[in-house]
Protein backbone atom coordinates (compact mmCIF):
# COMPACT_ATOMS: atom_id res chain seq x y z
CA UNK A 1 0.00 0.00 0.00
CA UNK A 2 1.50 2.87 -1.15
CA UNK A 3 1.92 5.79 1.51
CA UNK A 4 1.08 9.52 1.34
CA UNK A 5 2.82 12.84 3.51
CA UNK A 6 0.55 15.12 3.59
CA UNK A 7 -0.10 16.07 7.31
CA UNK A 8 2.50 15.52 9.56
CA UNK A 9 -0.73 14.41 11.84
CA UNK A 10 -1.01 11.32 10.01
CA UNK A 11 2.68 9.69 11.29
CA UNK A 12 3.07 8.37 14.77
CA UNK A 13 5.92 10.30 17.01
CA UNK A 14 8.18 7.10 16.52
CA UNK A 15 8.02 7.71 13.14
CA UNK A 16 8.88 11.48 13.09
CA UNK A 17 11.39 10.92 15.11
CA UNK A 18 13.33 8.22 12.93
CA UNK A 19 12.52 10.33 9.63
CA UNK A 20 14.47 12.84 11.56
CA UNK A 21 17.13 10.94 12.75
CA UNK A 22 17.26 9.64 8.89
CA UNK A 23 17.49 13.30 7.91
CA UNK A 24 20.48 13.94 10.21
CA UNK A 25 22.01 10.56 8.67
CA UNK A 26 21.56 11.17 5.54
CA UNK A 27 23.02 15.24 5.94
CA UNK A 28 25.90 13.33 7.58
CA UNK A 29 26.54 11.61 4.19
CA UNK A 30 25.88 14.07 1.76
CA UNK A 31 28.57 16.58 3.62
CA UNK A 32 31.30 13.51 3.54
CA UNK A 33 31.27 12.87 0.27
CA UNK A 34 27.68 11.93 -0.90
CA UNK A 35 24.48 9.58 -0.17
CA UNK A 36 23.97 5.89 -1.76
CA UNK A 37 21.62 6.00 -4.91
CA UNK A 38 18.94 4.81 -2.86
CA UNK A 39 16.15 6.87 -5.56
CA UNK A 40 18.34 5.46 -8.32
CA UNK A 41 16.15 5.11 -11.43
CA UNK A 42 12.86 7.58 -9.66
CA UNK A 43 11.10 10.08 -10.67
CA UNK A 44 9.30 13.05 -8.52
CA UNK A 45 6.62 14.67 -10.55
CA UNK A 46 6.69 18.33 -8.61
CA UNK A 47 2.72 20.27 -9.36
CA UNK A 48 2.90 24.07 -8.24
CA UNK A 49 -0.15 26.37 -8.20
CA UNK A 50 2.36 29.19 -6.33
CA UNK A 51 5.81 29.94 -6.66
CA UNK A 52 8.58 28.55 -4.31
CA UNK A 53 12.51 28.83 -4.21
CA UNK A 54 13.11 26.09 -1.38
CA UNK A 55 10.26 23.55 -1.96
CA UNK A 56 11.36 23.24 -5.48
CA UNK A 57 15.23 23.15 -5.70
CA UNK A 58 15.28 21.15 -2.65
CA UNK A 59 13.01 18.70 -3.51
CA UNK A 60 14.89 18.41 -7.25
CA UNK A 61 18.11 18.43 -6.07
CA UNK A 62 17.21 15.72 -2.86
CA UNK A 63 15.79 13.71 -5.90
CA UNK A 64 19.51 14.17 -7.66
CA UNK A 65 21.46 13.49 -4.53
CA UNK A 66 19.81 9.99 -4.42
CA UNK A 67 20.44 9.17 -8.06
CA UNK A 68 16.79 9.98 -9.05
CA UNK A 69 15.60 13.45 -10.69
CA UNK A 70 12.52 15.63 -10.74
CA UNK A 71 10.05 17.12 -13.33
CA UNK A 72 9.15 20.77 -12.58
CA UNK A 73 5.38 21.50 -13.45
CA UNK A 74 4.75 25.05 -13.61
CA UNK A 75 0.56 26.51 -12.65
CA UNK A 76 -0.03 27.33 -16.27
CA UNK A 77 1.51 23.52 -17.81
CA UNK A 78 -1.29 21.59 -16.44
CA UNK A 79 -3.74 23.67 -15.26
CA UNK A 80 -4.59 21.33 -12.24
CA UNK A 81 -8.52 21.28 -11.93
CA UNK A 82 -8.64 23.97 -14.80
CA UNK A 83 -7.76 22.26 -18.06
CA UNK A 84 -8.41 18.52 -16.46
CA UNK A 85 -9.82 16.96 -13.35
CA UNK A 86 -7.58 16.51 -10.49
CA UNK A 87 -8.64 13.08 -10.54
CA UNK A 88 -7.66 12.70 -14.36
CA UNK A 89 -4.05 14.25 -13.90
CA UNK A 90 -3.82 12.25 -10.59
CA UNK A 91 -4.13 8.75 -12.80
CA UNK A 92 -2.12 10.08 -15.45
CA UNK A 93 1.14 11.39 -13.74
CA UNK A 94 0.86 7.77 -11.72
CA UNK A 95 1.82 5.92 -14.63
CA UNK A 96 4.74 8.27 -15.79
CA UNK A 97 6.33 9.10 -12.54
CA UNK A 98 7.01 7.49 -8.80
CA UNK A 99 5.63 9.84 -6.46
CA UNK A 100 3.99 13.41 -6.49
CA UNK A 101 4.82 16.28 -4.99
CA UNK A 102 2.20 19.17 -4.70
CA UNK A 103 2.10 22.68 -3.69
CA UNK A 104 -1.59 23.99 -4.15
CA UNK A 105 -4.18 26.20 -2.85
CA UNK A 106 -7.70 24.74 -1.30
CA UNK A 107 -6.01 22.01 1.02
CA UNK A 108 -8.70 19.78 -0.53
CA UNK A 109 -6.85 19.37 -4.12
CA UNK A 110 -3.96 17.78 -2.50
CA UNK A 111 -6.32 15.30 -0.67
CA UNK A 112 -8.22 14.71 -4.19
CA UNK A 113 -4.28 14.01 -5.71
CA UNK A 114 -3.57 11.30 -3.00
CA UNK A 115 -7.36 9.67 -3.49
CA UNK A 116 -6.97 9.03 -7.24
CA UNK A 117 -2.99 8.72 -7.40
CA UNK A 118 -1.77 5.43 -7.31
CA UNK A 119 1.83 6.76 -6.38
CA UNK A 120 2.84 8.47 -3.01
CA UNK A 121 1.67 12.15 -2.77
CA UNK A 122 3.74 14.72 -0.87
CA UNK A 123 1.95 18.44 0.58
CA UNK A 124 4.60 20.73 -0.51
CA UNK A 125 2.24 23.63 0.89
CA UNK A 126 -1.54 24.24 0.66
CA UNK A 127 -3.45 27.17 2.97
CA UNK A 128 -4.04 24.54 5.77
CA UNK A 129 -0.49 23.31 6.41
CA UNK A 130 3.38 23.11 5.10
CA UNK A 131 4.63 19.57 6.70
CA UNK A 132 7.91 19.25 5.23
CA UNK A 133 8.46 22.46 6.58
CA UNK A 134 7.59 21.04 9.78
CA UNK A 135 10.15 18.36 9.33
CA UNK A 136 13.09 21.15 8.32
CA UNK A 137 12.12 22.96 11.36
CA UNK A 138 12.13 20.12 13.72
CA UNK A 139 15.26 19.26 12.22
CA UNK A 140 16.80 22.58 12.84
CA UNK A 141 15.80 22.41 16.72
CA UNK A 142 16.93 19.01 17.46
CA UNK A 143 20.19 19.48 15.73
CA UNK A 144 20.24 23.22 18.61
CA UNK A 145 19.16 21.35 21.55
CA UNK A 146 19.59 17.84 21.13
CA UNK A 147 15.67 16.67 21.12
CA UNK A 148 12.01 18.64 21.47
CA UNK A 149 11.08 17.24 24.33
CA UNK A 150 10.52 19.79 26.69
CA UNK A 151 11.29 22.62 24.96
CA UNK A 152 9.63 25.76 24.20
CA UNK A 153 8.81 26.93 21.31
CA UNK A 154 6.50 29.77 20.99
CA UNK A 155 5.19 31.27 16.97
CA UNK A 156 4.30 34.75 17.20
CA UNK A 157 2.29 36.10 14.20
CA UNK A 158 -0.83 34.27 11.87
CA UNK A 159 -2.18 31.23 12.74
CA UNK A 160 -1.43 29.91 9.12
CA UNK A 161 -0.45 26.95 7.20
CA UNK A 162 3.02 26.86 8.81
CA UNK A 163 1.78 27.26 12.46
CA UNK A 164 -0.47 24.41 12.34
CA UNK A 165 2.47 21.77 11.11
CA UNK A 166 4.79 23.19 13.64
CA UNK A 167 2.01 22.81 16.07
CA UNK A 168 1.43 19.37 15.29
CA UNK A 169 4.55 18.28 15.20
CA UNK A 170 6.12 19.79 18.50
CA UNK A 171 2.48 18.17 20.16
CA UNK A 172 3.81 14.87 18.34
CA UNK A 173 7.22 15.06 19.87
CA UNK A 174 6.85 16.73 23.43
CA UNK A 175 7.49 20.03 22.72
CA UNK A 176 5.55 22.93 24.58
CA UNK A 177 3.42 25.03 21.61
CA UNK A 178 2.59 28.52 22.14
CA UNK A 179 1.24 30.83 19.79
CA UNK A 180 0.80 34.74 20.03
CA UNK A 181 -1.42 35.60 17.47
CA UNK A 182 -3.94 38.79 17.01
CA UNK A 183 -7.92 38.33 17.40
CA UNK A 184 -9.27 37.01 13.83
CA UNK A 185 -6.03 35.06 13.12
CA UNK A 186 -6.27 32.39 15.29
CA UNK A 187 -5.26 28.99 14.26
CA UNK A 188 -7.77 26.79 12.48
CA UNK A 189 -10.10 25.17 15.60
CA UNK A 190 -9.70 21.47 13.82
CA UNK A 191 -6.41 21.71 13.87
CA UNK A 192 -6.18 22.61 17.16
CA UNK A 193 -8.63 20.02 18.73
CA UNK A 194 -5.91 17.50 16.72
CA UNK A 195 -2.85 19.20 18.97
CA UNK A 196 -4.65 19.21 22.02
CA UNK A 197 -4.92 15.37 21.40
CA UNK A 198 -1.42 14.77 20.00
CA UNK A 199 -0.44 16.88 23.62
CA UNK A 200 -2.44 15.13 25.93
CA UNK A 201 -0.15 11.63 24.72
CA UNK A 202 3.22 13.17 24.71
CA UNK A 203 2.80 15.88 27.51
CA UNK A 204 3.02 19.22 25.75
CA UNK A 205 1.75 21.97 26.91
CA UNK A 206 -0.38 24.14 24.22
CA UNK A 207 -1.36 28.35 25.16
CA UNK A 208 -2.91 30.34 23.11
CA UNK A 209 -1.99 34.11 23.59
CA UNK A 210 -2.65 37.31 22.43
CA UNK A 211 0.19 39.10 24.09
CA UNK A 212 3.49 38.45 21.91
CA UNK A 213 5.69 39.44 25.22
CA UNK A 214 4.07 36.74 27.52
CA UNK A 215 4.68 34.55 24.83
CA UNK A 216 8.17 34.18 24.14
CA UNK A 217 8.95 34.38 27.71
CA UNK A 218 11.38 31.51 28.63
CA UNK A 219 11.12 30.43 24.91
CA UNK A 220 14.09 28.00 23.47
CA UNK A 221 12.48 29.05 20.03
CA UNK A 222 10.90 32.20 18.09
CA UNK A 223 9.17 31.45 15.22
CA UNK A 224 7.29 33.48 12.78
CA UNK A 225 6.44 33.79 9.28
CA UNK A 226 4.88 35.93 6.50
CA UNK A 227 1.49 38.44 7.65
CA UNK A 228 0.00 38.28 4.41
CA UNK A 229 0.65 33.56 3.30
CA UNK A 230 0.54 33.22 -0.97
CA UNK A 231 -3.13 33.45 -2.09
CA UNK A 232 -4.43 36.50 0.49
CA UNK A 233 -2.38 39.44 -1.16
CA UNK A 234 -5.86 41.36 -1.59
CA UNK A 235 -5.76 41.63 2.56
CA UNK A 236 -2.49 42.46 2.83
CA UNK A 237 -3.21 46.34 3.44
CA UNK A 238 -5.44 45.26 6.71
CA UNK A 239 -3.03 42.81 7.46
CA UNK A 240 -0.03 45.17 7.75
CA UNK A 241 -2.43 47.65 9.91
CA UNK A 242 -2.83 44.71 12.54
CA UNK A 243 0.05 42.58 12.94
CA UNK A 244 2.88 45.54 14.38
CA UNK A 245 2.62 44.51 17.66
CA UNK A 246 3.77 40.92 16.33
CA UNK A 247 6.99 41.73 15.07
CA UNK A 248 9.94 39.58 16.06
CA UNK A 249 12.81 42.67 16.53
CA UNK A 250 15.99 42.83 19.03
CA UNK A 251 13.68 43.90 21.96
CA UNK A 252 11.38 41.15 22.12
CA UNK A 253 13.94 38.32 21.40
CA UNK A 254 15.69 39.77 24.60
CA UNK A 255 12.94 38.74 26.31
CA UNK A 256 13.33 35.24 25.82
CA UNK A 257 15.40 32.84 27.06
CA UNK A 258 19.30 34.29 26.24
CA UNK A 259 20.05 31.03 24.00
CA UNK A 260 16.79 31.82 22.23
CA UNK A 261 16.97 30.64 18.57
CA UNK A 262 14.60 32.42 15.77
CA UNK A 263 13.27 30.89 13.22
CA UNK A 264 11.59 31.21 9.91
CA UNK A 265 10.44 29.47 7.23
CA UNK A 266 11.38 32.29 4.62
CA UNK A 267 10.56 33.66 2.45
CA UNK A 268 10.75 36.69 5.19
CA UNK A 269 9.45 40.25 4.51
CA UNK A 270 12.11 42.21 6.40
CA UNK A 271 10.98 45.02 8.07
CA UNK A 272 7.52 43.38 8.66
CA UNK A 273 7.49 40.49 10.53
CA UNK A 274 11.23 40.20 11.41
CA UNK A 275 13.74 42.85 11.37
CA UNK A 276 16.83 42.75 9.94
CA UNK A 277 18.86 43.01 12.85
CA UNK A 278 17.21 39.58 14.10
CA UNK A 279 17.23 38.07 10.81
CA UNK A 280 21.21 38.56 10.59
CA UNK A 281 21.95 38.60 14.26
CA UNK A 282 23.18 35.53 16.48
CA UNK A 283 20.06 33.96 17.45
CA UNK A 284 18.82 33.61 13.91
CA UNK A 285 19.04 30.04 12.21
CA UNK A 286 16.53 31.25 9.19
CA UNK A 287 19.46 29.87 6.93
CA UNK A 288 20.26 26.44 8.30
CA UNK A 289 16.69 26.05 8.90
CA UNK A 290 16.34 26.46 5.09
CA UNK A 291 19.13 24.41 3.93
CA UNK A 292 17.51 21.74 5.82
CA UNK A 293 14.58 21.70 3.99
CA UNK A 294 16.98 19.48 1.54
CA UNK A 295 18.00 17.07 4.37
CA UNK A 296 14.56 16.32 5.99
CA UNK A 297 12.96 15.88 2.66
CA UNK A 298 15.51 12.95 1.44
CA UNK A 299 14.33 11.62 4.56
CA UNK A 300 10.87 11.98 3.51
CA UNK A 301 11.49 10.60 -0.02
CA UNK A 302 13.47 7.75 1.25
CA UNK A 303 10.72 6.60 3.77
CA UNK A 304 8.32 6.89 0.84
CA UNK A 305 10.06 5.84 -2.07
CA UNK A 306 12.82 3.00 -0.97
CA UNK A 307 11.39 1.36 1.86
N1 LIG B 1 9.61 27.87 3.00
C1 LIG B 1 9.19 27.57 1.74
O1 LIG B 1 8.37 26.66 1.52
O2 LIG B 1 9.74 28.34 0.76
P1 LIG B 1 9.31 28.39 -0.78
O3 LIG B 1 7.94 28.99 -0.83
O4 LIG B 1 10.34 29.20 -1.45
O5 LIG B 1 9.27 26.96 -1.29
N1 LIG C 1 2.67 31.05 5.01
C1 LIG C 1 3.44 31.23 3.79
C2 LIG C 1 4.52 30.22 3.73
C3 LIG C 1 5.42 30.29 2.52
C4 LIG C 1 6.44 29.21 2.49
C5 LIG C 1 2.53 31.14 2.59
O1 LIG C 1 1.67 30.25 2.57
O2 LIG C 1 2.67 31.95 1.68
Amino acid sequence: MKRDFIHVSDYSPVELQAMLDLAIQLKKEWQTGGNPLLLKGKVLGMIFQKPSLRTRVSFDMAMRHLGGDALYLSPNEIGLGQRESIADVARVLSGYVDAIMARVFAHEHVLELAKWASVPVINGLSDYNHPCQAMADALTIQEEFGSLKGLNVTFVGDGNNVAVSLMHICTKLGANFTIACPEGYDLPPQAVELARFFAATSGSRLRFLRDPHEAVRDAHVIYTDTWTSMGQEAEAKKREAVFPPYQVNAALVSEARPDVIVMHCLPAHRGQELTDEVADGPHSRIFPQAHNRLHAQKAILVKLLAS
